[in-house]
This record gives C-alpha cells, sequence and structure tokens, in this order.
C-alpha cells in the first residue's frame, strides 16, 4: 500500500528523531532523500500522469521534499547542539580559578657576578673579549710559559678533546681564560706598536678542569684581565683590583692582601685575598683571585718587544666572587639548576 504524503513526513520524521547521532541521521536521510529513497520513488511514480496532473502532483511532492528537509535540518541542529552541551559540560573550566601564569625566568647569580664584573671593568676603560672554550694546546699552556712537560701543568689537568688537533698538539678544553691573554694581545699588537695604544682588556667565560667537590666544578667561569703598556706596573694591579673588589662588594671598608705565589705566566705572581671587615665573614681573609706582572716570555709571545712592554694579569674566579657576595657555602649549588636556589637570585 502506498503511503501518503502526509504519512510519508510522519515517518520521516520520526526517524529523525530517533537517530542519536549524526552518521545514523545520514543513513536515516538516504531513506527519504537519497536515490532510492521515498521521494526519488515518488518522483518516478510520476511518469504515467497527464500533465495536469504532473503540475499537482509534483508540487505536492515537493512540498513534502521540503517538510522532510526541514525536519532533517531540524535534527541535525538538535543533536549539533547537543553535541556541543555534551563538549562543554566534560570540558567545563572553573572560570573564578586564579590564572596559572607564565612563570617568570630570572638571570643566574655567576651570570649577574659576570655582567657586574664587565660593568665595572667597562667603566674604566677595559674592552671586554670572548674566545674558545676548545683550546689549542699553545695558547693554554705553552704560551703562557708553560711547556709541555712543565710540572706547573699538572695542576690543570683538563678535558682533551683531540690529541692530535694542531700541528700534532692537543686541542683541550681551556683551564682558564688566561690563553685569551695571549689571543687579545697578538690581535692588537699592532695597535700597541703603532698607535700607541694600550692592551687594556678583560675576558670572562667558561673553564674546565678535572675537579669537582664542593668548592670546585668541572666547568667553572673566570674573567682574566690584561693591561700593557709602557709603563703598567704592579701598583696599578694593586690600584685597579683594590678598586674593582670595593666597587664589586659594594664596601670601602675592604682590605686587599697581595700574597706571593708562583704562576709560569707572571714575575712576580700574587695572589690576592681580601678581607671582610663586617658583615657574616667579618675577620676573613679569602682568596679571589690570581695575578701578577705579566713574564717577559709571554710578553713576547704577544708579538711585543718585553724590553719595552710591560704590564699586568689577573685571573679571577666568578663562581668564588658570587659565593664571597651571597654567602654561599657549596658551588655546586650553581649547577644543579634547583629553582628554590635559584629563585633567590631573580
Ligand atoms: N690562570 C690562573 C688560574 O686559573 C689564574 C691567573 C694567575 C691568571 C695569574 C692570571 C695571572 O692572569 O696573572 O689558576
Amino acid at each position: 500500500m502506498t503511503q501518503s504524503l502526509e504519512q510519508i513526513i510522519a515517518s520521516a520524521s520520526a526517524d529523525f528523531a530517533a537517530c542519536a547521532d549524526a552518521p545514523s541521521l545520514e543513513n536515516a536521510k538516504a531513506k527519504y532523500l537519497g536515490k532510492t529513497g521515498a521521494v526519488t520513488d515518488l518522483l518516478k511514480g510520476m511518469a504515467t500522469l497527464s500533465p495536469e496532473e504532473k503540475k499537482t502532483r509534483g508540487a505536492e511532492i515537493n512540498r513534502t521534499k521540503d517538510a522532510i528537509e526541514a525536519a532533517l535540518r531540524a535534527r541535525r541542529d538538535a543533536l549539533a547542539a547537543d553535541a556541543l552541551n555534551a563538549k562543554l559540560a566534560a570540558e567545563s573550566i572553573d572560570v573564578t580559578l586564579p590564572g596559572r601564569g607564565k612563570g617568570q625566568g630570572g638571570i643566574h647569580p655567576v651570570i649577574r657576578t659576570w655582567q657586574r664584573v664587565e660593568e665595572i671593568f667597562g667603566s674604566i676603560g677595559f674592552d671586554v673579549a670572548d674566545g674558545p672554550e676548545i683550546e689549542a694546546d699553545w695558547f693554554n699552556f705553552t704560551a703562557l710559559n708553560n711547556p709541555p712537560n712543565h710540572p706547573a701543568r699538572s695542576m690543570q689537568d683538563t678535558f682533551y678533546v683531540d690529541m692530535n688537533g694542531t700541528d700534532g698538539l692537543p686541542l683541550l678544553l681551556r683551564t682558564h681564560t688566561s690563553p685569551m691573554q695571549v689571543r687579545y694581545a697578538r690581535m692588537h699588537a699592532s695597535d700597541v706598536t703603532t698607535k700607541g695604544k694600550p692592551i687594556k682588556v678583560i675576558a670572562p667565560g667558561r673553564t674546565y678542569r678535572v675537579d669537582s667537590d664542593a668548592t670546585h666544578s668541572p666547568m667553572f667561569h673566570q674573567v682574566e684581565g690584561l693591561w700593557i703598556d709602557e709603563n703598567i706596573s704592579f701598583a696599578d694591579l694593586k690600584g685597579v683590583y683594590t678598586d674593582f673588589l670595593r666597587r664589586f662588594f659594594e664596601s670601602d671598608d675592604l682590605q686587599v692582601r697581595f700574597r706571593p705565589s708562583y704562576f709560569p705566566f707572571t714575575e712576580p705572581s700574587a695572589e690576592i685575598d681580601m678581607k671582610f671587615e663586617s658583615g657574616p665573614l667579618k675577620g676573613k681573609w679569602l682568596e679571589i683571585s690570581g695575578s701578577g706582572q705579566v713574564h717577559p716570555s709571554v710578553v713576547r709571545n704577544f708579538g711585543l718587544d718585553p724590553e719595552r712592554y710591560i704590564g699586568f694579569a689577573f685571573g679571577s674566579g666568578l663562581e668564588r666572587l658570587t659565593m664571597l657576595r651571597y654567602g654561599i657555602g657549596d658551588l655546586r649549588l650553581f649547577f644543579e639548576g634547583d629553582l628554590r636556589f635559584l629563585k633567590q637570585f631573580a
């Protein structure tokens, strides 16, 4: 028995209403509007009708089709709204919660010291230089008057990168920033001899040694200083370095002591100690830096005449300065990345 158009609309609406999701709704749609669907059948059934009948029947079928399409759209919208509501319910957020924030990075305390050292020495005319951490044996040792087999080398055991690096001599992780004295001076030696421009530089950076305990780390930071001209004396070293310490520690009542020592690249050599007159370290002398008058052989390796050019150098530990400034007892704290520690300096 053929269904009336009203029945077809009613059954389509009922079928659509019974669909619980979009895929089943699309299946149901095919049953009415698809190629073999009910509406198509109705259209096929018109073939035998007279032109007059076709007109009225056609109009009825179109209304039927429109009604089914309207029912389909309504159901589609309803299902989409349901899906959205379900999603919103599942992903419900509590808009009254406080925001998480982005978190803010801070400058590492050792880098803070690095910046401060650059600022202080920059203000008295020192250039700032940077050089390779993988260094040639010649720059790290030999040029600094520390030839192969010299016993002073054993104080600075390091990590060798390539035993046959340059000219059959090893490439290594630099054990101090002192090779930068040689690199910088050789680059600027002609400014000294032709323009009378002194060599006046600091070179902060990372250094490496086979050392690891509470006061030593396999990687640490130093700052090298070098001032060479025709008449730079040990008195200049004392003045410049003492002034630096007073400014770095923001204290005028610091006492500074130059204690005789040995380094192959300086003669005479001194270790610089500092005495705290106040604060938690009151009364204590602490070693801050190596220093000295640059050895004539080293001046020669700069490409300068040691009979004419003279000056001082120093090499200070940036971790050491940082530990003293903030009263930190264990150097390993700097490298553990513990935010509870680092945040105190942010
Ligand atoms: N390079 C030395 C070290 O790491 C420190 C040092 C001593 C540097 C004397 C200097 C200096 O420039 O003159 O132990």
